[in-house]
């Protein structure tokens, strides 16, 4: 039996699919490149902006043909979007050939879903509310060697307006900090970890903070690289700071959304800090750490958002100079605050914005790809380059990927590489040597 999974959304569903994944090959499934080849094809669904619920609609619609052509075929979709109870019923009516639909709180009982679905030759639904706790014994399977992702928390209490996460997901509940270090110090062959939280900068787990959680895990364990996402502005703490600036394995980059550069928005949106306390922050953070890359997310036409509001936005991104930037138009969702809002920004003066915003960013990042060529970085090969065979790509510390020539036996190796070219998204290069 082979099982095939497409996953949307963020790190944290790329990281659920490999624990659905680490379950389905306990089972006995094996994983299979393309739907067609699949006796089990899974969709591991988002619903933070509008266009992922189209997308999940779209693709679950068009597995008809091939549930006709193979009635054996099982089909499950999961995911954010099946914990909205409105949504999840919407798609059982739609598609009636969907044979398992659950949530994000109950992957642990995947495999007795199955076993109900087979036995009982009918749809199981199966979608838990409320707050349940961590299950540490779910097997997990990565195909992301030499990068390795690790969940720290759960959940988030942040209950920004626009968000669905909070409700999607429940409440912030934290792993313990021994069951994070031996799963990093099971994760022996993999050379870079990525510790993954909603708001990484909020957890706890039995008294020790994030900061005590980074500082364990760079004495308990010898994987070179150490990355996190996401932190909040609000929740950045000074001792964190120290605590990057102090462990050369910790990567220099932070991801720190900011979402607007407008405090009048910024409070609208319930994010808890200032424009002010945010750029505070920042010089704070590039006055200890010097050589640190700021990134970042941003919303435009949030209700409300008025063009002074926006130009808040464009000048703070002069200031800051992000390495780069995610930018997003507001999608309305159901159940938020803001969508309560009455003030919505009109499609066309949202679509004007954005344009404005990722023309901007998109030079900033230039100029800064720029800054790179000449200087010598350290990388970790990740893969073969799609663009080029004979090329392999990685990143640096900071976060950039870097492309140069090499082959396969190169990958999970660290090489020093001195950039040639610094382009839109990637910066070109030449090994000058091999770190191991
Ligand atoms: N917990 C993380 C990530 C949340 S989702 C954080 O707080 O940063 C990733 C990004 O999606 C958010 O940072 C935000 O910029 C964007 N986003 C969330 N809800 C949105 C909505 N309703 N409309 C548009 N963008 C949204
Ligand atoms: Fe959503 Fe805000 Fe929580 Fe991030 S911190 S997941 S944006 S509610
Ligand atoms: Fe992630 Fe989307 Fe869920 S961004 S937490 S998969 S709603």
């Amino acid at each position: 039996m082979k099982y095939h999974i497409i996953t949307y959304g963020c790190q944290m569903n790329e990281h659920e699919s490999e624990k659905i994944a680490g379950i389905l090959e306990s089972l006995g499934f094996e994983a299979s490149k393309s739907k067609e080849q699949a006796d089990f094809i899974l969709f591991n669904t988002c619903c933070v902006r509008e266009n992922a619920e189209h997308k999940t609609f779209g693709n679950v619609g068009a597995l008809k043909k091939l549930k006709d052509e193979n009635s054996s075929l099982m089909v499950a979709v999961c995911g954010c979007m099946m914990q909205q109870q409105s949504v999840a019923q919407k798609l059982a009516e739609t598609f009636p050939f969907v044979d398992l639909i659950f949530g994000t709180h109950n992957i642990h009982t995947l495999a007795d879903m199955i076993g109900d679905c087979i036995l009982n030759k009918q749809r199981v639904v199966s979608i838990q509310e409320g707050d349940l706790s961590i299950h540490e014994d779910v097997p997990v399977t990565r195909h992301s060697w030499p990068l390795a992702s690790v969940n720290i928390m759960y959940g988030c209490n942040n209950f920004c307006t626009y968000c669905i996460v909070p409700y999607v997901r429940g409440r912030e509940k934290s792993r313990s900090a021994k069951e994070i270090v031996q799963e990093i110090q099971g994760l022996k062959e993999y050379r870079e970890i990525m510790l993954l939280g909603q708001n990484v900068n909020s957890y706890n787990g039995g008294g020790v903070d994030f900061a005590g959680l980074l500082e364990t895990i760079c004495a308990q364990t010898d994987v070179p690289r150490i990355r996190f996402m996401t932190s909040h502005p609000k929740d950045l703490s000074d001792r964190l700071i120290d605590v990057i600036a102090s462990q050369p394995r910790i990567c220099r980059h932070i991801h720190l959304p900011v979402q607007s550069g407008s405090s009048n928005i910024l409070a609208a949106m319930n994010r808890g800090y200032t424009r002010e306390q945010y750029l505070e922050l920042v010089r704070k953070i590039r006055k200890r750490i010097p050589d640190i890359a700021l990134t970042t997310d941003i919303i435009v036409g949030f209700p409300g958002e008025t063009d002074a509001d926006f130009a808040d936005t464009m000048s703070l991104l002069q200031e800051v100079k992000y390495d780069s930037a995610f930018t997003f138009v507001y999608s309305r969702r159901n159940g938020t605050k803001a969508a309560e809002m009455e003030n919505e920004v009109g499609k066309a003066v949202q679509k004007e914005r954005i344009m404005k915003l990722v023309a901007l960013q998109n030079t900033i990042t230039e100029q800064k790809n720029k800054c790179y060529e000449g200087k010598t970085v350290r990388v970790l090969a990740e893969g073969i380059s799609t663009r080029d065979q004979g090329h392999v790509c990685g990143r640096t510390g900071s976060g950039k990927m870097v492309n140069f020539a090499g082959n396969k036996d190169m990958i999970g190796k660290f090489f020093d590489v001195e950039i040639t070219e610094g382009k839109k998204t990637t910066l070109f290069g030449r090994i000058t040597q091999e770190q191991g």
